[in-house]
């Protein structure tokens, strides 16, 4: 689809013309510590940093150090720095997921209950360094639990609401969490998300040996059982203080870990620190959403994922900003929620992701009904790539045609965003996430590392460091290197491909490797065969990605039975449903085949592109299988294939 787009977007002072942008992106390349220690002085630093960047990607040797000679606290930063000022203004504006429910959380207000829950994990003995597991609903409470971490200089590892008990006990374990923050259940539209039940699942038969306490908050009413490590939320912060000292932290001192998946084995713990997050949290959200101060500003993600961490919470707190957290789902109580709470909190700055744009979009106009959305002036996109027709939906019905679209491509691991447009800098182009941000220097290569000149399709790498890079992973800094800069040595590898055009934008194209992007869900093919292969019936499974309307990717599951299983349809639900409980409902199968074998070469490695290309129905181009062990297979399943409707 090739529409115009009026390039016109609402008249307003842009804080960065087109002109600056190319010269502002030359200078921040050129003097790339000048720039960055610029933006860090935006930040309130108890010693301010004197040096930018040290270290390398060099392979064997990789080591990145941001402003280490900084001091700061996060939460100062996020909270304490806006009192003087702005103490009675709202920090969080909390929408429930009942529409009727709503919150304002003025600074003072957060200010005191960060301090009340950091003082309560002190009391529970959690100390600087210790790690915390936060499985929350999308309740204030849970950027508490964040905000009452960084305190403190303990290290949070939010685990998103919707994973299983085996999930978090993953999670929790390798990074050996002192405490589990939860509540008593969360409400997603119609459903309710035993949380508590959950970790009493996951910490069963002492499988979780590392925690001490479990706190738990009241979000629902519900009356769940208390065990012997429980602890009470509300009586605990009745007893504790509304003044805690923020622990001075080194810049390079650990902020969180969040898990995500990779091309293989389990998912993986990376690692953010303190200063450099914070400042490139700040800058981006201040810059690529032209903040300013007053601004009513709304991310729809949840505090799961990286997304939440660092545009509800990191970056528009550190900027002062009013952020809008959202209990519920899009669709519910139906497809004009999003409209509804824009008008009823007169929000600014919207920024969601496409899964959701197109789940909207599946009912035609009706979106757009029962709200007028005149508050808005800025749209954004993150999590996958934006087909240009959901793209014209969301400028046309949501956007009322006149706000521009910020189409944000990054990643869990690079903090914030990395290629994006800058509103009333960059022309608008449905579909493309356009130019890199200032410091960030991408470049596209093929599959032996040759630099690609042009318009171009390759492979996208990072050639430096910018302040909002993973670290590590948790305990593992060889996978680290072995994942994101073994490829291409010297390099930062994103796993995903692009293309540039002649103005030499950039398009994403999506993953190059064995993760999918389920709803703008990351998934390893991985993690999702390990659940399958636990499961008695199953010897062996084979798991790819393939075109959905909705979801942008759909789960495609080859699966071998056990010899002598009998398969029926009940066999198959029962298949799905034990995946949704060993890792998550996200993780879900859409499409299932049976089969007797999978298309693997003689040496035994499963030829994934075989099955990716009969999965996305296209048995055109299913290059040389003359290598297979067994050639015949690929017949039978084409033959057998699951029809994709
Ligand atoms: C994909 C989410 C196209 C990409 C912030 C990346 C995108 C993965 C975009 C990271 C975008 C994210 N256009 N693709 N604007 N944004 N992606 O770690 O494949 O959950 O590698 O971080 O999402 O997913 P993650």
């Amino acid at each position: 689809m090739n529409m115009p787009v009026d390039q016109q977007a609402i008249e307003r002072d842009y804080q960065i013309k087109q002109q600056d942008y190319l010269e502002l992106y030359q200078s921040s390349l050129e003097e790339n510590d000048v720039f960055w220690l610029e933006k860090a002085k935006t930040l309130e630093w108890m010693k301010a940093p004197t040096q930018g960047f040290e270290g390398g990607f060099e392979p064997g040797n990789v080591n990145i150090k941001w402003f280490a000679d900084g001091v700061l606290n996060v939460s100062t930063n996020c909270i304490d720095r806006h009192l003087v000022q702005r103490a009675s203004d709202t920090a969080i504006i909390w929408e429930g997921d009942s529409a009727d429910e709503d919150k304002h959380i003025s600074f003072q207000e957060l200010h005191d209950e960060v301090c009340k829950l950091a003082n309560a994990l002190k009391k529970l003995g959690v100390e600087k360094g210790d790690r915390i597991a936060i499985y929350m609903p999308m309740i204030p409470e849970a950027a508490y639990a964040m905000l009452a971490c960084a305190r403190i200089g303990a290290v949070h590892s939010v685990i998103f609401g919707g994973f299983s008990p085996n999930a978090i006990a993953d999670r929790v374990n390798d990074c050996q969490a002192k405490v589990v923050i939860t509540a008593d259940a969360g409400r997603r539209g119609t459903k309710s998300v035993p949380l508590k039940a959950n970790v009493d699942a996951a910490l069963s038969n002492n499988a979780c040996p590392s925690i001490t306490h479990v706190l738990v908050f009241n979000a629902v009413g519900l009356d769940v059982p208390m065990g012997s490590v429980d602890v009470d939320a509300a009586t605990i912060l009745a007893e504790c203080d509304s003044h805690c000292e923020p622990e001075p932290m080194a810049a390079e001192d650990p902020l969180f870990i969040l898990y995500t998946s990779g091309s293989t084995g389990k998912p993986k713990g990376v690692l953010h620190t303190t200063g450099g997050y914070l400042v490139y949290a700040a800058a981006t959200h201040k810059a690529v959403f032209d903040y300013q101060p007053g601004e009513i500003y709304w991310c729809a993600a949840d505090v799961g994922w990286i997304t939440g961490h660092t545009y509800i919470v990191y970056g528009p707190l550190a900027n002062g900003a009013t952020t809008v957290m959202f209990e519920g789902v899009p669709t519910y109580p139906d497809e004009r929620r999003i409209g509804q709470i824009v008008d009823k909190h007169n929000i600014n700055i919207l920024y969601t992701a496409p899964t959701a744009i197109r789940a909207l979009m599946a009912k035609g106009e009706f979106a757009g009904e029962g709200s007028s959305r005149e508050s808005l002036r800025l749209l954004g996109s993150v999590g996958e790539p934006i087909n240009p027709e959901a793209w014209h939906w969301y400028h046309r019905v949501i956007g009322n045609s006149r706000c521009p679209i910020v189409d944000t491509w990054w990643q869990t691991e690079t903090g914030g965003m990395m290629i994006t447009p800058l509103p009333g800098a960059t022309e608008m182009k449905p579909g493309s996430a356009t130019n890199p941000f200032f410091g960030i220097e991408p470049e596209l290569v093929d599959n032996e590392g040759k630099a690609l000149e042009g318009a171009t399709e390759g492979n996208l790498i990072i050639k430096r460091s910018w302040p909002g890079q993973a670290r590590t992973l948790w305990g593992d800094h060889e996978r680290f290197e072995q994942t994101y800069f073994s490829t291409y040595p010297g390099n930062y590898f994103t796993g995903d491909g692009a293309r540039r055009d002649e103005d030499g934008h950039y398009w994403i194209t999506g993953r190059v490797d064995d993760v999918l992007n389920v709803s703008g869900h990351r998934l390893g093919t991985a993690e999702i065969e390990s659940a399958l292969v636990s499961h008695p019936a199953i010897a062996e499974a084979a798991v790819v990605g393939y075109p959905h309307d909705i979801k942008g990717q759909g789960i495609y599951v080859y699966v071998i039975p056990v010899a002598g299983t009998e398969v029926t349809d009940e066999l198959s639900k029962e298949v799905v449903s034990w995946v949704r409980k060993e890792l998550s409902p996200i993780a879900s199968p859409d499409l299932m085949q049976w089969t007797p074998g999978l298309p693997k070469t003689r040496s035994g490695k499963i030829m994934r592109r075989i099955l990716r290309k009969i999965a996305a129905d296209d048995f055109a181009s299913l290059g040389d299988t003359s290598t297979l062990a067994d050639p015949g297979i690929v017949d039978t399943l084409i033959e057998n294939r699951m029809n994709r409707g």
